[in-house]
């Protein structure tokens, strides 16, 4: 990333509420591997947002891998976001790239002749922002995935300014890639607001001691541990995850 590439500078709650004028969530979600669940993550965190009554929309800004349905471009994660949250807004928003092969965003944008720009991006999630209480940002695959030659993943994050949920994906290895991509998260200069455990693997021995090494080594708060589910959704990882110690988690309505 270059220094003159935007960034969205980020509103100081303090300032905002000060102000009067509501502070609103939103944060990105990172997660230590691909397929760990920050679909599911992202999703829990919208289904828990809509029941506190705000307008909550997800964004997942590249995704890859997508078929037609009806006459219209689908991806899974975006679809779930979209039926996760309850603001429904054009797809050239919540997702600015939509790339048909599922491969890494590099190669599946360059097998379309496309390069990944940040700036539809930055400009998408500031008209989302305008329009909503909340936005939940999925990132792609790891935190250094990348974009183009010479822009990650991280480079995104940073740009939205956003605080960011690590998504831990409970397998052997997890220990590593979790401080690993917090050292990168904290490199940006991002806020890591919290962190989930979520259990991918029917048996995985030592998950508690994982967890406590975890929890020893990351500055942040672990918001949940999710399960193994027999039938994953929004609202059954829900059950697990505590976001009210995000910054600007939205209070519970008062009637
Ligand atoms: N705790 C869980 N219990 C059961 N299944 C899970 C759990 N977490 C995730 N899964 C399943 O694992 C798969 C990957 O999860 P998810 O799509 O949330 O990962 P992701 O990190 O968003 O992947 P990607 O990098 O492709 O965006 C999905 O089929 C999801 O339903
Ligand atoms: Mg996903």
């Amino acid at each position: 990333m270059a220094l003159e590439d935007p960034v969205i500078a980020p509103a100081p709650a303090a300032a905002a509420a000060a102000d009067g004028a509501p502070t609103r969530f939103a944060c990105f979600v990172a997660g230590t591997d691909t397929e760990i669940g920050k679909t599911l993550t992202s999703s829990a965190m919208l289904y828990a947002l809509v029941r506190r009554g705000v307008r909550a929309c997800g964004m997942k800004p590249i995704t890859t891998g997508r078929v037609m349905r009806n006459g219209e471009l689908h991806n899974d994660d975006a679809d779930q976001l979209a039926e996760a949250g309850n603001v429904s807004l054009p797809q050239s928003l919540t997702t600015p790239f939509m790339l048909e092969e599922p491969a890494a965003p590099h190669i599946a944008a360059a097998l379309e002749g496309r390069k990944i720009d940040p700036v539809p991006i930055l400009a998408a999630y500031l008209e989302i922002a305008a329009l909503t209480d909340a936005t939940v940002v999925e990132g792609v695959g790891g935190f250094r995935v990348p974009l183009t030659d010479e822009y990650d993943t991280a480079d995104l994050a940073q740009q939205l300014a956003l605080p960011v949920v690590l998504v831990v994906g409970m397998r052997l290895g997890c220990i590593n890639h979790a401080l690993l991509t917090v050292e990168a998260i904290q490199s940006r200069g991002l806020k890591l607001a919290g962190w989930v455990a979520n259990t991918l693997e029917l048996e995985f021995n030592f998950a508690e001691e994982n967890i406590a090494a975890l929890e020893a080594r990351i500055p942040a708060p672990l918001l949940g541990r999710v399960p193994r589910l027999s039938q994953p959704s929004a609202a059954a990882a829900a059950e697990y995850l505590d976001f009210t110690r995000l910054p600007n988690w939205p209070a519970r309505p008062t009637k």
